[in-house]
């Protein structure tokens, strides 16, 4: 069994190999790529020296890709990497919304998975945080209409995201002006409500990828959803204000109890005790942090809630490698499958 990374110089790949190492999957051999700017450059995998490849043109000789090389690469090269036999677990847009693709977190609707195609798409990392806590609530209450805002790290922009925010953070505070290349303004002590492509209706893609991919996991196409997403001068981990409508009414204690036995979320709700879900706890940790759950004042029994979760890692890495994981513990992972 050969796993592959491509992409496995960014961030997300970065994190891929951390949650690799890990990881109940059990693999025989690991192949990094990335462009031809990292060719040959080293990373260390399980004490191991590994050499970086460039991504071939064609086939990769692997059994599960893990694509996390933007949605130009995947799009160009997925469909050879089908063809030659591997199962890939996309992280980028390009296959989210193909009906033939399903559009996977593991906890919440596992089992699409094992009706691919070929390819898996993981999902948008803002999306993949949310649906962790709605998920539940929605399959308890029925949630009708979730109204969403985000605080999303820098690092959902890549490596050179975080790098932008540390390097200009130095400027201001050096007394330079600061500058922007990867965001559209400066980033430092600053919030940007622009994350991705403006579209027609006013909304952003990042806002709209909210609505499609919640409504494909989730599995229900009448839910209404609205967001606003807002990348703030943080590293890691997207942060989110979600208020729920519900059709049948909760109570915040009822939601509380249902979401500590929920898998992938660990609830922090002891505002008592100043205790309520941050970008500094919930980085680097594999569950999402969930909190300051009230009844809302504006829907009748109506849920407000706030959520933080690494979105390197339950957002894109974690997920993709329990996408794998979950298709070996089904059986749907075989070496034979490569052609
Ligand atoms: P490289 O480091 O060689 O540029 P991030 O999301 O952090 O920006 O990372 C993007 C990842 O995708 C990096 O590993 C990058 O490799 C890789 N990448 C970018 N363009 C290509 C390409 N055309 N083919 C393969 N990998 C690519």
């Amino acid at each position: 069994m050969r796993v592959a990374i491509v992409g496995a110089t960014g961030a997300v790949g970065h994190e891929l190999m951390q949650v690799l190492e890990k990881s109940s999957l059990k693999f025989d051999e690991l192949l990094l790529f990335a462009s031809p700017r990292s060719a040959g450059s080293k990373l260390t995998f399980k004490g191991q020296e590994l050499t970086v490849q460039v991504t071939p043109e064609g086939a990769i000789d692997a059994d599960v890709i893990l694509a996390s090389a933007g949605g130009g690469v995947s799009k160009e090269k997925a469909p050879a990497w089908v063809a030659g036999g591997a199962v890939v677990i996309d992280n980028s847009s390009a296959f989210r919304y193909d009906p033939e693709v399903p559009l996977v977190v593991p906890e919440v609707n596992g089992e699409a998975a094992l009706h691919h195609q070929g390819i898996i798409a993981n999902p948008n990392c803002t999306t993949a945080v949310a649906v962790l806590a709605v998920a539940p609530i929605h399959r308890e209450y029925g949630v009708k209409r979730m109204i969403v805002s985000t605080y999303q790290a820098t690092s959902g922009a890549g490596q050179k995201g975080m790098d932008e925010l540390l390097t200009q953070t130095h400027m201001v505070l050096h007394g330079k002006q600061a500058g922007h290349e990867v965001f559209s303004h400066p980033i430092p002590f600053n919030v940007i409500p622009h994350i991705d492509a403006f579209q027609d209706n006013g909304y952003t893609k990042e806002e709209m990828k909210v609505a499609w991919e919640t409504r494909k996991i989730i599995g229900d196409e009448e839910m209404k959803i609205s967001c606003t997403a807002v990348r703030i001068p943080t590293l890691r981990t997207h942060s989110e204000a979600i208020t729920l409508e519900l059709e049948r009414p909760a109570t915040p204690d009822a939601v509380r109890e249902l979401l500590s036995r929920s898998a992938g979320v660990e609830v922090r709700d002891d505002p008592e005790a100043r205790m309520y879900p941050m970008p500094l706890t919930a980085s680097g940790k594999y569950d999402v942090e969930v909190g300051r759950i009230r009844a809302s004042l504006v829907f009748d029994g109506g849920i407000d809630l706030f959520v933080a979760g690494d979105q390197l890692l339950k957002g894109a890495a974690l997920n993709a490698v329990q996408i794998a994981e979950y298709l070996q513990e089904h059986g749907a992972l075989k070496e034979e499958q490569r052609a």
